[in-house]
């Protein structure tokens, strides 16, 4: 028998949030803070982030669980990202989560960030029919970059993933040089809409190698190049949209290239999934879309908010991971002994 609803925590990076479910996986209340304070060095400060997740996590978990209608003690169990990610926002957060757990008398779920986004498409009613193992994640933040064949819960082979930048990283970096905001990848995304894809010659790097790592840095590199003779001088708005479009479009070629490469190493997906921030730009996605048509495969992406990092795909991971050992007749997880793992 599954333990009432699951209260779950997300502190790994610079969103602070807490969800209930219920034991089906029925999300009864969910609340996400993005810090700001971060935007001023264009960057995560992971000093400024942990504070924050300690001042946010009191008021947060206390009105998620009121938007929910349920007292702490009804919850059955409490979960919390322990890894990958920035040590002191995990310390935190999986803190915070046990400390609730030893004075409810209540089991501890520590749950692995990137397995969370994994395990997001098996939410239900997210995919049509259910995503059934085995299926090809593509994982494409601001931290990850990742190909990842899913074949059962606490089973994953990553097929490749990126020897520099994360594409979001590249996004970001590529968009503070056309002197746009950040997150970059939207504002990109937009600039983009009025400039030509195909305007201003790229590399595609990797494209057509074995495998399906990634690498993203020679394309900024490159993208430094083009905007090298103008200096300081403010760029023409057509020239920046036409490098928004062209980079775009580069990053789109080298993704549905590798994922192409990726399906090559795992020819029994049936499903191909796309999470992470990245996974919102619409021209990638279309791409993906089509290389999933051509192989006869499903296609999905969860919606953003579920894409980005949130504590709903938390408390499914440690529910699913609860099913999962009783499906196999092992005991119940309690991992309160268990530490935040930044490299997990
Ligand atoms: O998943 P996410 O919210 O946070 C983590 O990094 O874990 O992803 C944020 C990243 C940022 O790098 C942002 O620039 C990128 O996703 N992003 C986009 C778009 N929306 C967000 N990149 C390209 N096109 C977009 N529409
Ligand atoms: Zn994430």
């Amino acid at each position: 028998p599954m333990p009432g609803p699951v209260l779950a925590i997300e502190s790994s990076c610079d969103e602070t949030a807490c969800a209930i479910l219920s034991a089906s996986g029925e999300c009864l209340a969910q609340r996400v803070v993005s810090q700001d304070g971060h935007a001023d060095f264009g960057g995560v400060v992971p000093e400024i982030a942990a504070r924050a997740h300690l001042a946010l996590l009191p008021g947060l978990v206390q009105a998620t669980l009121q938007d929910a209608g349920l007292t702490p003690q009804q919850v059955g169990l409490i979960a919390a990202s322990t890894g990958p990610g920035l040590i002191g926002g995990l310390i935190v957060g999986s803190g915070f989560a046990k400390g609730m757990a030893l004075a409810l008398g209540k089991p501890f779920v520590a749950v692995n960030h990137v397995e969370a986004h994994a395990l997001t498409a098996r939410l239900p009613g997210l995919v049509p029919g259910g995503a059934a193992f085995p299926y090809l994640l593509l994982l494409v933040s601001g931290g990850h970059c990742q190909c990842i064949a899913v074949e059962g819960v606490g089973r994953y082979r990553k097929l490749g993933g990126t020897i520099d930048d994360a594409a979001g990283e590249a996004f970001d970096k590529v968009a503070k040089m056309l002197g746009l905001g950040w997150p970059g990848g939207p504002a990109l995304e937009k600039l983009a809409r009025e400039g030509d894809p195909t305007a201003i010659p790229l590399p595609r790097p990797l494209m057509g190698r074995e495998g399906c790592d990634f690498s993203f840095s020679g394309l900024k590199t490159a993208i430094a190049q083009k905007l090298a003779p103008y200096g300081q001088a403010p760029l023409p708005r057509q020239f920046a949209a036409d490098l928004a479009a062209s980079f775009q479009q580069a990053v789109a070629d080298v993704v549905a290239n590798r994922m192409e490469h990726a399906l090559r190493m795992m020819p029994e997906a049936r499903l191909l999934v796309a999470a992470g921030g990245v996974a919102a730009n619409t021209v990638l996605r279309a791409r993906l879309e089509d290389v999933a048509a051509r192989h006869g495969l499903q296609f999905a992406a969860p919606p953003l908010r579920l894409c980005t990092d949130n504590a709903v795909m938390v408390g499914w991971a440690a529910l699913e991971t609860c099913r999962e050992a009783a499906e196999r007749g092992l005991p119940q997880p309690d991992d309160a002994a268990l530490r935040p793992r930044p490299r997990w």
